[in-house]
């Protein structure tokens, strides 16, 4: 059952800015308009702004910029019902969380968001600044059941998913930094966390950690990360709606879940890691087990292995590692 919160959001937005009568809302609810006017004052306290005229109703005017799980809830896409989502305040990780429920035995697909995390996680054991209320930190899990194998290339086909949903929601193209930085321009915007437990050769326990800066943090970046590091709102020349976006990607993450467990994702895969490559045709090192690989980039297998030429020999595949440009692309 949603909640009424959720209910009258959902209402309020399916007039796009238009009035809906608190006799309507009244009725749709079955509860009075003093209810309905006190849920109203509710919602107004978590930051919704309203204008309510007599014989007309309500009309939305503003919504909250940081996460709000009943405005998440109504904004969420019809095929999502079923799927459940939580959202914190404060977490030490939303992986850890996830990890967490699925191991106490939570239906899976959920979500876990949190408005800040203190010990978010990022590749290779480094710390995610997660202070910034209006920046996404988000877990989802799942249960695939499915032989490790079959899963290399899932955090990128994340990746690459996550980036469409991006071009589509701000107008501007980002990139996809092997294996799962999300970049505008040569700016980190994002990364993807993917952990697994596995069980008896299945993947038993899946957990896709995305964190997103989405805009500015009031507070400012940490000095390492002033010269690296963008916002989605910066991308775009303008605010994003913090909540639009994250049901449109959970949306989204749920849709390209169930196509890669059928194994129906292969084509549009590579469709569209060439949309989204950023190395590709570039020459980068990787480094990798302590050891420096130079050469030029030449995409990536179907098994998400980085294929990197390094001027003599045959080109050699790399599952792990991290990448620095070396210099442009080739004009
Ligand atoms: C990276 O680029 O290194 C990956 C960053 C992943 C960060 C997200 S934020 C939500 C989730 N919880 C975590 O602790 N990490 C991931």
């Amino acid at each position: 059952m949603p909640k009424t919160e959720t209910v009258i959001l959902r209402e309020l937005l399916a007039r796009e800015g238009g009035w809906v009568s608190g006799a309507a809302l009244a009725r749709r609810l079955g509860i009075s308009r003093v209810a309905v006017w006190q849920r109203m004052e509710r919602l107004r306290a978590a930051g919704f702004s309203f204008e309510a005229v007599r014989a007309r109703g309500y009309r939305l005017t503003g919504r909250p910029a940081t996460l709000h799980p009943p405005l998440l809830e109504a904004l969420l896409p019809v095929r999502t019902r079923g799927f459940s989502l939580h959202v914190m305040d404060e977490v030490d990780s939303t992986n850890d969380e996830v990890a967490r429920q699925l191991a106490a035995g939570r239906p899976a697909p959920f979500a876990v968001l949190a408005r800040r995390q203190t010990r978010g996680k990022g590749r290779l054991g480094r710390v995610w600044h997660s202070d910034s209320p209006v920046s996404l930190y988000a877990s989802l899990g799942f249960r695939p059941e499915v032989e490790p194998e079959r899963m290399r290339t899932f955090t990128l086909w994340m990746g690459v998913n996550l980036c469409e949903l991006l071009a589509n929601f701000t107008g501007v193209e980002p990139g996809i930094k092997w294996p799962n930085d999300i970049l505008f321009g040569d700016r980190k915007a994002g990364g993807l966390l993917t952990e697994a437990r596995v069980d008896a050769d299945r993947i038993r326990d899946l957990i896709l950690g995305i964190g997103l800066n989405v805009n500015p943090p009031p507070r400012g970046w940490p000095a390492e990360l002033a010269n690296r590091a963008t916002t989605l709102a910066d991308a775009c020349g303008q605010p994003v709606d913090l909540n639009r976006l994250a049901a449109a990607l959970i949306g989204r993450v749920l849709l390209a879940y169930e196509t890669f467990r059928e194994d129906q994702h292969r084509d549009r895969f590579a469709e569209l890691w060439a949309r989204f490559d950023t190395l590709r045709g570039r020459t980068v090192t990787l480094l990798e087990g302590g050891r420096r690989h130079t050469g030029e980039v030449r995409g990536v297998d179907d098994e998400g292995a980085l294929l990197l030429h390094e001027g003599r020999g045959p080109l050699r595949r790399f599952r792990a590692g991290e990448v620095t440009f070396e210099r442009p692309p080739a004009a």
